[in-house]
């Protein structure tokens, strides 16, 4: 493809989505583009970036947007955010009211892995008064978390046999999370971009290899809107290869807590 199709595709997704792609992504562009060439019968990704400038064209760039993201996830995943959230609810939920209803907002999602694995760890702890809230931009992965049906595939990856049985029942080839599991959890389509504050306020944010794939200030931007949602209290885990250094003066790492960031660490003078 040429540079200025590349280009015009690059902008629109990251427009969009605010995922960034450098010149070196252009394979990936191919592979994930291909499908929808042959669907929508374009010759090529310069047919397709042309197509794009036409404004009614709007089911398709989303859907290239869509394409273009990547929804890699597994259950419990890093495993040590899911052991700091084992050891904080108890705290948190002793610093509220009686019948307070802990809020986890699970911000891009992809397929549900991370708001389910928070759902079995408040179900461990017996914490029935919880709401998960996953949200992604891509409409595909937010129904298949909402089905809550698993691959083998995806159950042998992070999630121990005992909490598989325990949770999720056979049908077939696949694993289907149990009533209680889904009746925590609540997926919706929505941009890490758009505005959150109706949302209302979270005790914690998941918000994981996501930022990695934007720039310095979509970063803070991001970091910033759900600092904005977050209990004075509560606490946000980011990916292993994520920070807020340089990015955002509302929060601030906890110490010796790896991916675990908190507006209160700030006032301690932690971070
Ligand atoms: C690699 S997955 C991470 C899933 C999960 N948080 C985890 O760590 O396992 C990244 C997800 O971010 C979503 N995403 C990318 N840009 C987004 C945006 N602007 N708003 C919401 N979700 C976005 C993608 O659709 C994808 O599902």
């Amino acid at each position: 493809m040429n540079a200025e199709g590349f280009a015009s595709i690059a902008a629109l997704v990251k427009a969009r989505s605010g995922i960034v792609l450098t010149p070196d992504k252009e394979y990936m562009l191919e592979t994930r583009l291909t499908p929808i060439l042959k669907a929508e019968k374009i010759a090529d990704l310069d047919g397709l970036a042309l197509r794009l400038r036409d404004p009614r064209a709007e089911s398709l760039a989303r859907a290239v947007t869509e394409a273009l993201t990547t929804n890699e996830s597994s259950f419990f995943r890093d495993g040590k955010p899911f052991d700091h959230l084992r050891r904080i609810v108890p705290k948190m939920l002793a610093a509220r009211p009686a019948g307070h209803k802990l809020r986890v907002w699970s911000a891009a999602c992809s397929t549900g892995q991370e708001a389910y694995s928070v759902a079995m760890v408040l179900s461990e702890l017996g914490v029935r008064h919880a709401e998960i809230f996953g949200t992604d931009l891509s409409r595909d992965v937010v129904e298949r978390a909402r089905e809550g049906v698993f691959t083998q595939f995806e159950v042998q990856r992070g999630l121990p046999v005992q909490m598989m049985v325990k949770y999720f029942r056979q049908e077939a080839a696949r694993w289907r999370a149990v009533p209680e599991l889904r009746a925590m959890t609540r997926f919706e389509e929505r941009n890490l971009l758009s505005d959150h504050r109706m949302l209302g306020r979270f005790d914690i944010v998941f918000c994981r290899n996501v930022l990695i794939y934007f720039d310095p200030p979509t970063k803070g931007r991001v970091l910033n809107a759900l600092a904005a949602q977050l209990a004075g209290d509560g606490v946000m885990y980011l990916g292993g290869a994520e920070t807020v250094l340089g990015l955002t003066d509302r929060l601030g790492a906890l110490p010796g807590e790896r991916g675990v960031y908190a507006p209160a660490a700030l006032r301690a003078g932690a971070a």
